[in-house]
């Protein structure tokens, strides 16, 4: 442990929580790293030691975990159901992984701080990967997706992930080294006619990530924004519509975890589908909207 990081841990509150003035000093404090050294191939890369994984229950999130399992990895699977937390923990420690599991709310802001800060005194995090999410869809027919379906799927795929990163950060920029991978969509490209909710916030997550790059990428933190099209996992079974150049679970994480342990800042597939969403975006509105009606699906609630 650095002098640094002792001096963090003895000026700690009794609940072992970083004061918050502390906290924001050091998030605030000048980069590390100087403002000329080359900023290209900034933020750590592969392999990583201690990862942190929200989602990691299920789909894309379990499959993540058990490919950065391995003998001297330190995993923190979050997610609410501790049966399927239970079952990708059990798939790690076969591999050799040591696990922390978390069941937690990625909404509760207060349990997930609590949490992943006693996690990354005890196993400073290398790999943060913000994956937790959900998703629902109105009725075609219906006007209104609801202020309920809304706003959950804000609070889990934007603030929650926020809550994820926001207590991390000044464990990273103490260290001056870390990774945070935000797991946003295709559907941050455009607003999609069926989802609305969820597209809002999944383009405010990728907006989030894109913000903090710059911001952390000179204090030696990288940040890679995934932006997948569809692929196999029990969010994709509840989708009631095409899917097209779907992949399967076992392609996503494998495109996922090669862009993330190459140190990309961006992770975007399949390059098709992007481009269509891009061009209705460029395109005049009228347009974008008479090809995107037309794209007709519902998704039915978890
Ligand atoms: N599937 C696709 O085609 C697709 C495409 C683009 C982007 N994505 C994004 O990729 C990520 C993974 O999706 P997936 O397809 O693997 O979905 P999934 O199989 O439904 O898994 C979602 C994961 O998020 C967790 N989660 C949901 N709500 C949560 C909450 N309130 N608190 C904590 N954890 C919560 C779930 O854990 P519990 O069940 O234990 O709560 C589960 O582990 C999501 O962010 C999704 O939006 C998916």
């Amino acid at each position: 442990m650095s002098c640094h990081q002792k001096r963090a841990l003895s000026r700690s509150d009794a609940e072992g929580r970083e004061p918050e003035a502390e906290r924001r000093a050091t998030v605030n404090a000048p980069s590390p790293v100087s403002d000329r050294r080359p900023l290209l191939f900034v933020g750590m890369r592969a392999p990583f030691r201690v990862v942190v994984i929200t989602g990691a229950s299920s789909g894309l999130g379990a499959s993540l975990a058990r490919a950065y399992a391995g003998s001297e990895v330190v995993l923190g699977l979050l997610g609410r159901d501790r049966r399927r937390l239970g079952e990708t923990a059990q798939a790690c420690e076969t591999k050799g992984a040591r696990i922390r599991v978390g069941a937690i709310d990625v909404a509760d802001a207060d349990a997930m701080t609590a949490f992943l800060r006693q996690f990354d005194r005890e196993h400073p995090v290398d790999l943060l990967i913000a994956n937790a999410g959900t998703s629902a869809g109105p009725d075609p027919e219906c006007p209104s997706e609801g202020v309920d379906a809304a706003t959950r799927q804000i609070g889990v795929n934007l603030l929650g992930a926020i809550n994820t990163i926001e207590p991390l950060l000044s464990g990273f920029c103490s260290r001056g080294r870390g990774r945070i991978a935000v797991i946003a969509s295709i559907a941050a490209y455009r607003g999609l006619p069926y989802s609305p909710g969820y597209c809002a916030s999944k383009a405010g997550l990728r907006a989030y990530g894109e913000a903090l790059r710059p911001r952390l990428e000179p204090r030696g933190i990288g940040v890679t924004i995934v932006c997948p099209g569809f692929f196999d996992s029990p969010m994709t079974d509840r989708f009631e519509g095409p899917t097209p150049l779907r992949r399967s679970n076992g392609d996503a994480a494998r495109i996922v975890k090669q862009g993330i342990d190459r140190g990309r800042r961006r992770v975007v597939f399949p390059r098709p589908l992007v481009l269509g969403l891009q061009f209705c975006d460029f395109a005049p509105a009228i347009i974008g909207d008479a090809i995107l009606r037309r794209y007709r699906f519902r998704i039915r609630s978890a």
